[in-house]
């Protein structure tokens, strides 16, 4: 059963710091499962806690490698994707940037430019999570790009709701390990961690600037989901650090925008187990269990459990009944349907508006044709849409960042509210902690005349519901989650109801 192993991966020590997660089983969320996992076995000390970017940023303060970008724009620009639709009316371009000549370490990219008044639109990047999962697989072929991957493996249909209406959107594959993006050097695949992520991303955005210079003075929103509620806020944080540093190149960093985003472990964890019996997947008995015996409110999670073991045990028992009661379902939308490979019918074509739960598949057929390696520039390879690189360091929190963060630069926090991953309750409890004020009470916003979900304005923060949607919310509402990222780039709350 699908839910009893995805509860099995979190709850036992599949994963050390330090240690390759093998067999990846190609979902960025069974990543996420891992590293949690390791948490919750380990009585190892925590990894350190990432160095805090709200002070003076001396700790960066040194220059950073950036190549030579001459003709690297031109000579990435995509021709032709096999398979592609009639009538691409935008540019787009993939290729790799150099982080380290020495070692040959570089991060792929994939960057759709708007098909209309490209100039006046803002940059956004886009991060997927895991840790070491693929933008481009996830976010660029199954949620917000132009593309989407037909169950034939070997042509592509049109996304009419792409963030690229709205931005130029680049998605990067990192660290280097994932998707395209590779090192020479081997170690730097079962070295890495939050820390090398973000020092790699800026890196690679200062040089990528300088490839694409018209876009250096642009206004860049940093987005991403899941696990990227770490990378998100810790690039963001680095960048403004940076920015105060000897050495600074100004990014025009305007605001970050993180979707069912792992913000901080317990919190998390407390918020999906009361999601479950919130909503009718877990019986009574486990959720007062969980509440008896797990200690989610405890600031140290780990230390706390080596004290107290018969509380875990107590605690994993509930957690483990609460996985078999929920049945085989698909946890990241839950009122989904699962994928079943043996139903599609052949010649099937898909449409943007059919949430499809087997695009995994077809994506990872797709993006191992040699065809289309060339045709996106990169390296012959095995592409996987997650990957076995090893996790070293990763806070409890990024709270610390995210507070900082919305006193400088626009925050908003987005939830699809069908996910049970990382659900609606785990952004609202770490919301809460935050304990902003209130700015602009609770209310529906519209898109397409119907409720597209809910959103309230703090200071600082905007906490939005997109309403149906699980986990990768622009797959499972892909206007919805275009009206939200519209709104979020203007700065200003999704539309209220439309007069009748
Ligand atoms: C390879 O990577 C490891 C871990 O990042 C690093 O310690 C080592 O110096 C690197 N080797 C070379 C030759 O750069
Ligand atoms: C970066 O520093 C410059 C110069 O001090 C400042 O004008 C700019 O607002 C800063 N950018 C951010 C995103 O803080
Ligand atoms: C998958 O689809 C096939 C063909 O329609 C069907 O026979 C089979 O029972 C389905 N399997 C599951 C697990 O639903």
């Amino acid at each position: 059963m699908k839910g009893t192993v995805i509860w099995l991966l979190l709850l036992l020590p599949l994963y050390f710091p330090g240690y390759p997660i093998s067999s990846c089983m190609g979902n960025q969320i069974e990543n996420l499962n891992r590293l949690i996992a390791s948490r919750r076995s380990s009585n190892a000390p925590r990894p350190e806690l990432w160095a805090r970017l709200d002070d003076a940023g001396n700790s960066h303060d040194s220059p950073v490698y950036v190549g030579s970008q001459k003709g690297s724009m031109q000579a990435d620009k995509i021709d032709k994707m096999p398979g592609q639709p009639e009538g691409v009316d935008f540019y787009h371009y993939a290729g790799y940037v150099s982080i380290d000549p020495v070692t040959d370490r570089a991060l792929f990219y994939y960057f759709v430019e708007s098909p209309v008044n490209s100039l006046n639109k803002p940059l956004v990047l886009w991060l997927n999570g895991g840790p070491g999962c693929s933008s481009f697989g996830y976010g660029a072929m199954q949620e917000l790009g132009p593309f989407r991957v037909n169950s034939d493996g070997k042509t592509l249909y049109k996304n009419e709701y792409a963030w690229s209406n709205v931005a130029n959107v680049l998605f990067l594959e990192s660290p280097a390990g994932v998707g395209f993006s590779y090192s020479k050097n081997s170690s730097d695949y079962t070295v890495v961690g939050d820390k090398r992520t973000a020092e790699d991303s800026y890196v690679f955005l200062l040089s990528w600037l300088e490839r694409f210079p018209q876009y250096k003075t642009r206004d860049l929103f940093i987005t991403g989901e899941s696990y990227a509620g770490h990378y998100v806020p810790q690039l963001a944080s680095y960048i403004l650090s940076r920015n105060k540093s000897t050495y600074r190149t100004i990014i025009n960093l305007k605001g970050i925008a993180i979707g069912n985003a792992w913000i901080d472990d317990d919190i998390c964890t407390k918020g999906l187990f009361d999601y479950l019996w919130t909503h009718a997947l877990n019986s009574d008995e486990t959720n007062e269990g969980i509440n008896k015996y797990c200690n989610f409110a405890s600031e140290d999670l780990v230390t706390k459990k080596a004290d107290a073991d018969t509380t875990t045990d107590q605690c994993n028992k509930y957690q483990s009944q609460g996985t078999t009661e929920m049945g085989d379902i698909d946890l990241y939308g839950i009122y989904a349907p699962i994928c079943n490979l043996s139903a599609i019918k052949p010649g099937s074509d898909g449409n943007v508006l059919n949430f499809d739960p087997c695009s995994d598949t077809h994506v990872e057929s797709y993006l191992n044709l040699a065809t289309v390696q060339a045709a996106l520039h990169a390296k012959a390879t095995k592409w996987t849409g997650c990957s076995g690189v090893g996790w070293t360091d990763s806070p409890k929190s990024t709270l610390p960042e995210i507070r900082h963060l919305a006193k400088v630069i626009r925050v908003w926090i987005y939830s699809g509210d069908t996910d049970g991953r990382v659900p609606v309750t785990s952004s609202r409890y770490a919301i809460k902690t935050l304990q902003l004020p209130v700015e602009t009470a609770w209310q529906s916003w519209y898109s397409e005349s119907e409720v597209g979900g809910y959103v309230v304005g703090y200071n600082g923060v905007v906490f939005t519901t997109v309403r149906g949607a699980g986990h990768m919310v622009p797959s499972y509402q892909p206007a919805r989650a275009l009206t939200m990222i519209t709104s979020f780039l203007q700065g200003k709350l999704p539309p209220g109801r439309p007069p009748s």
